[in-house]
Order: structure tokens, then sequence, then C-alpha cells
């Protein structure tokens, strides 16, 4: 089934604007560089639940415009507010929703799980219903390889079970993925892509944006950076005792970039196929483990970084790693940065911007709610 796109021909995109929701995070950010790149007009939202920014807008978003030389308009709006999320769709006609906001941290899901039910399904809902009721049925969804749990084979195809999950992060994400394939069973106009990614690190090769969560609860290298950086002791590695050639997780890291090449490979497809429901993995396809990772970051960035054992997590996974066969045949998208990318990427931004964003008083020229405020 093809339903050819009307809306434009030639070079332009297809989808003209795009709404990406949690625009002002780490991986909405660096997506926003290449949506723009690829000509597309964004309205990013995001509420700074976990991205730096105020009400004069959001500080990643005014890099991005620095690295584009294009304006990006930005809300600060929340999914769990109905009514300002309708007030968007009233404003700008979006032809395509790219679902980034969500709350991600592991630790933090398993403490408090209905803040994570209500934000992560809730404002899913939410942005269901005011798509809908603006006739906008296109949206390219974030999942997570989370939604595989322990993996019964290696490499992961997007046809291994999913469900079997020990956290609620992930659970947020399987129910979300649930919750679409009965929508587009139901209402054939929906077109959705949900892309599972492996494990997102590095940064724009600018140093300009980067990841900079506001949360304790934070991803591998970004603690890895401020070890290296001597703001904290040593790097703690759950468990050395995995069945793997060094004893420690094996995970599938992919270049932020790449990940944000494979959302315009997403959007070009669903601006040209009705495909229901489709999921895609977005990985490299290569399994490398915490203590490889690690060597290669001291490696580019000539420094040392202390490692502590401890026990295993529980719930924590052995090993995962994807396979992106589907991707590369059908969104024609295949990753190009290598691991040593992508620590040095990551070691630029953190010593360009070694507290971070600017925390304080950021004056963006930014569209903030329609207006702009350069
Ligand atoms: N980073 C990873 O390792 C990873 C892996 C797999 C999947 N994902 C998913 O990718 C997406 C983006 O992840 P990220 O790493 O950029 O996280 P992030 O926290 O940097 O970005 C998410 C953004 O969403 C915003 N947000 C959260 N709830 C919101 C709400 N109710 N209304 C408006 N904005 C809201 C946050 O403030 C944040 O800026 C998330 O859905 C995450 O679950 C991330």
């Amino acid at each position: 089934m093809c339903i050819k796109n009307l809306l434009q021909t030639g070079t332009m995109p297809r989808f003209k604007t795009i709404l990406v929701t949690g625009g002002a995070g780490y991986i909405g950010s660096h997506c926003v560089v290449d949506l723009v790149n690829a000509g597309h007009e964004v309205v990013a939202i995001d509420n700074f639940a976990n991205a730096v920014g105020d009400d004069e807008g959001s500080p990643a978003l005014r890099r991005v415009e620095e690295i584009t030389g294009k304006k990006v308009t930005f809300y600060k709006a929340d999914l769990l507010n109905k009514s300002q999320i309708g007030d968007i769709f009233d404003k700008h006609p979006i032809d395509c929703v790219i679902h980034f906001a969500a709350l991600k941290a592991v630790g933090e899901s398993m403490q408090q799980p209905l803040l994570y039910y209500q934000n992560n399904l809730l404002g899913m809902l939410n942005l269901l219903e005011i798509m809908r009721s603006h006739n906008c049925f296109q949206m390219v969804f974030s999942s997570s390889c989370t939604v595989y749990g322990e993996p019964k084979h290696l490499p992961i195809t997007e046809d291994h079970p999913t469900g079997n999950i020990t956290n609620v992060y992930g659970r947020t994400k399987y129910f979300i993925e649930e919750m679409l394939k009965d929508l587009s069973i139901a209402d054939k106009r929906w077109n959705i892509i949900s892309l599972r990614y492996f494990n997102p690190v590095g940064a724009h090769p600018s140093g300009l944006i980067g990841e900079d969560p506001t949360k304790e609860f934070t991803n591998l290298m970004p603690f890895m950076a401020q070890v290296a950086l001597g703001k904290k002791p040593v790097l703690t590695v759950f468990g050395n005792d995995y069945q793997t050639p060094d004893g420690t997780g094996v995970r599938d890291y992919i270049h932020v970039m790449d990940l944000a090449s494979g959302h315009v490979a997403a959007l070009n497809l669903l601006s040209e196929n009705h495909v229901g429901l489709k999921v895609y993995n977005l990985g490299t396809g290569r399994g490398v483990s915490v203590k490889e990772l690690v060597e290669v970051f001291e490696k580019v960035t000539s420094t040392k970084i202390p490692l502590q054992y401890e026990a295993r997590r529980l719930g924590d996974i052995t090993a995962m790693w994807a396979d992106a066969t589907l991707a590369k045949n059908e969104l024609h998208w295949v990753t190009k940065h290598t691991i040593e990318e992508m620590c040095t990427d990551f070691w630029r931004w953190q010593t360009m911007n070694p507290d971070g964003y600017p925390k304080k008083n950021v004056k963006t020229s930014v569209i903030v709610n329609g207006k702009s405020s350069s």
C-alpha cells in the first residue's frame, strides 16, 4: 500500500513542519540539527523536566541555531497539559511528530513508577488524541532496545519477543508500543514508525551540543567524562563476572548523529509510504563491552578512568546488540561513526562545556512561544 503524499514535490521534504517533543533534550536537540539541515521546519517543545532552560528558551536549541544558521521555533510546554499542546497544533500545520519526550532514568523509574507511568503514558495518550483531532496521523516514536528484555538470541532482530522487562521505564516503552499496535489496527489513518534505539552516546562534532542531564541518574558516557574531568573519583561498573569476553556488560553504542540521521530516514519512509506501524532497530550491529568503551575513551582523551567494580544490578542485561539489517534495507540507513568518534565527540563537548549549558539567564534567539526573543 503506497499513499503518495501530495504536500510537496521536488527536492524539498514532503513533510514540511515537524513537531519535535523533548526537542531540548539530548537526542532531540541533535535530531533537530539534521531535520533543519534536511529542509524541515521544526517546532520543538519541552517542559525542561530533564533539560536546561527556562521561560527564555533552551540553550541547546540556541546552539542548534548556531550550528545550522536557521531559526527553530520553541515552546516551553508540557505534554500533560493538553490545552498547551492543542494550541501549538492550532498555530502550526504539523505534518509529522517525532516523539522524544519521556522520562528515561531506569533507577528513578523503579522508585517513582507513578511519575513514569503518568508522564510517559499519559503524555503519549494526550499527544495521540491531539494529533487525531488535528488530522495529523504521522509519528516517529522513540522506543528502546529495553523492550526486548534479556535476549533469547543475538544479534537482536525486530521479531525478537518483547515485554519480559525488569524495569518501569522499559515497561512504559513496551506499553506504548502495544498501544500503538492497537491504534494502528483500529484506525488505518495512522502511519507510525517506532525506532528501538540501542545505546546512544557521543555528541555533535562541533562540541556545541551534547548530553547535559539535569538529574543525578545518568548514562555511562556522561558519568565517565565526569570522572575524566576529576569531578567524580571513580567510574562504578556494575558486574565484572558476566559471561562476556572481559566479564563486563556488552552493549551496542551508537553515535547520536547516526541516530539523528535514522529519524530523517524514518520521516522519508513515512512521507512516501503508508506503513501502518513499523518497528526498526537503530544500532551499529556491534557489541562493545564497558571495559572496551572505557579503554577507547582513555586512549582518545589521554585520561585515566579509575574503575570500581560492584555487584551486578538486578535486571541488568549481560549482552545486547542489534541486527540493523531491516533499517538498512527499508530505511536505507546505516551507521557511519566509530566508537573512537563517539568518544572524541563526547569529550569535545565536555571539555568545551565542563559545566554543561549555561544554567542561568539564558538569552536565546530561538522563537519562544511563537515570538522571537532575539
Ligand atoms: N538516551 C538513551 O539512552 C535512550 C535510549 C533509548 C531510548 N531513549 C528514548 O529517547 C527519547 C529521548 O531521550 P534523551 O536521551 O534525549 O532524553 P532527554 O531526557 O535528554 O530528553 C527527553 C526530553 O523530554 C522532555 N520531557 C519529558 N517529559 C516531558 C513532558 N511531559 N512534556 C514535555 N517535555 C518532556 C525532557 O525535559 C527532556 O528534555 C526518550 O523517549 C528516551 O526514553 C533514550
